[in-house]
């Protein structure tokens, strides 16, 4: 006999009655707690082995026949009140999952806040600075062709920035004109273009965005970085007003104290072009290590828009059907470029470009 039927040791009431009780208890002692339902349900009701229905086995089959009647009624209570628990435990399914280990009285794990990465704060400071002055947001894509990113732009056929040297270009473009190959856009100067022939002037954007070159990575290059660029085209824009607008820029991101400078250089797509100091932020233009003893810093390229960018501009304008509205007689502008990663650099005195990129909890953490 199995030895997990109980005893029922004579058929007197109050043996029933003691008997009947026991089992009554066990069944509270199981579902008192939290209880898996579909167990229970087996454990209690299975049809062959559930234990109702071998106790009842087991108690009638020796019992005299005036203690039928009373064994068959507390089976039928029993029976009810086993029924019962089980509607109880099916209707609160939560606590079975409580049974396979979750325990909601634990203290929840804690989420820290998020924080902007110190590269996109520094694109967005850059950006809400030319937004103050009326300058709108344009982007574009990574992936661009050769001509957004270099012929509009003026740069000639055989110029060192479209070899593959310095330019990732994307395979299997050898079948396309020069002009339609794509490539990793090296420069946010393609969005200049982009804006220009969708848009007759006035134009104040700002581009942010990733750019691409075949740099080797080292302290300060990295060959995936970011850069802002600017336009302003309108009537009579002058140097001057590039020269105020960078200048009340790098005042605005660095503090009022900064001066700035302009040097001659050379772009393609800027006539005259110049590359702009600040004096620097760390010795105040006395001379340091940072500024390699010269109290300036070197920080973004710019000049005006050369007229021949204007021209191919309203080339593909008018060959879109749209009317020329760049005539370089009629309308100025100025454009300037800088990189996100050198600002953001000089601003918090990181001396690793790599450490933007590494996901490293305890340099992000510094920026919360
Ligand atoms: N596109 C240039 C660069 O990446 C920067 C620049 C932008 C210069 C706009 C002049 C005007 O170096």
């Amino acid at each position: 006999m199995n030895e997990d039927i109980p005893q029922l040791p004579s058929y007197d009431e109050s043996s029933l009655d003691a008997a009947f009780a026991t089992l009554a208890e066990e069944v509270r002692g199981e579902t008192s707690s939290h209880v898996d339902a579909e167990a229970f349900r087996l454990r209690w009701l299975g049809r062959k082995q559930g234990r109702l229905k071998l106790i009842s086995d087991a108690w009638l089959k020796s019992s005299p026949a005036e203690a039928r009647k009373p064994l068959g009624m507390r089976f039928n209570q029993l029976k009810q009140q086993i029924e019962v628990a089980l509607a109880d435990a099916i209707a609160a399914p939560a606590t079975s999952a409580l049974k396979a280990g979750i325990d909601i009285t634990l203290p929840g794990s804690v989420r820290a806040p998020g924080i902007e990465h110190p590269l996109l704060k520094t694109m967005h400071e850059v950006v809400a600075v030319f937004h103050h002055l009326g300058y709108s947001t344009a982007l574009g894509p990574q992936v661009e062709s050769d001509f957004y990113n270099f012929e509009a732009l003026n740069f000639p056929p055989n110029h060192p920035a479209r070899d593959t040297q310095d330019t990732l270009v994307l395979a299997g473009q050898q079948a396309k004109a020069s002009r339609d190959r794509l490539l990793m856009r090296t420069h946010t100067s393609p969005v200049q273009i982009r804006t220009m022939i969708a848009e007759a002037p006035p134009i104040r954007i700002v581009v942010p965005g990733k750019v691409h070159r075949n740099d080797a990575a080292d302290a300060t290059h990295s060959p995936v970085f970011h850069q802002v660029e600017g336009l302003c085209v309108d009537t009579n824009i002058t140097f001057s007003d590039l020269k105020g607008t960078l200048d009340h820029a790098m005042k605005a991101l660095f503090g009022s104290g900064v001066k700035t400078r302009f040097f001659p250089s050379f772009f393609p797509f800027t006539e005259p072009s110049a590359d702009v100091q600040i004096s620097c932020i760390f010795c105040a233009g006395k001379g340091c290590r940072k500024c390699k003893h010269s109290g300036w810093i070197e920080l973004l390229g710019c000049g005006m828009v050369d007229p021949a960018v204007f021209a191919s501009v309203d080339e593909q304008r008018v060959a879109q059907g749209k009317e020329a509205a760049y005539d370089p007689a009629k309308v100025t502008g100025f454009a300037f470029g800088m990189g996100v990663e050198r600002i953001a650099m000089i601003l918090h005195g990181v001396s690793e470009i790599g450490q933007f990129y590494s996901g490293d909890m305890r340099f992000l953490e510094q920026f919360a």
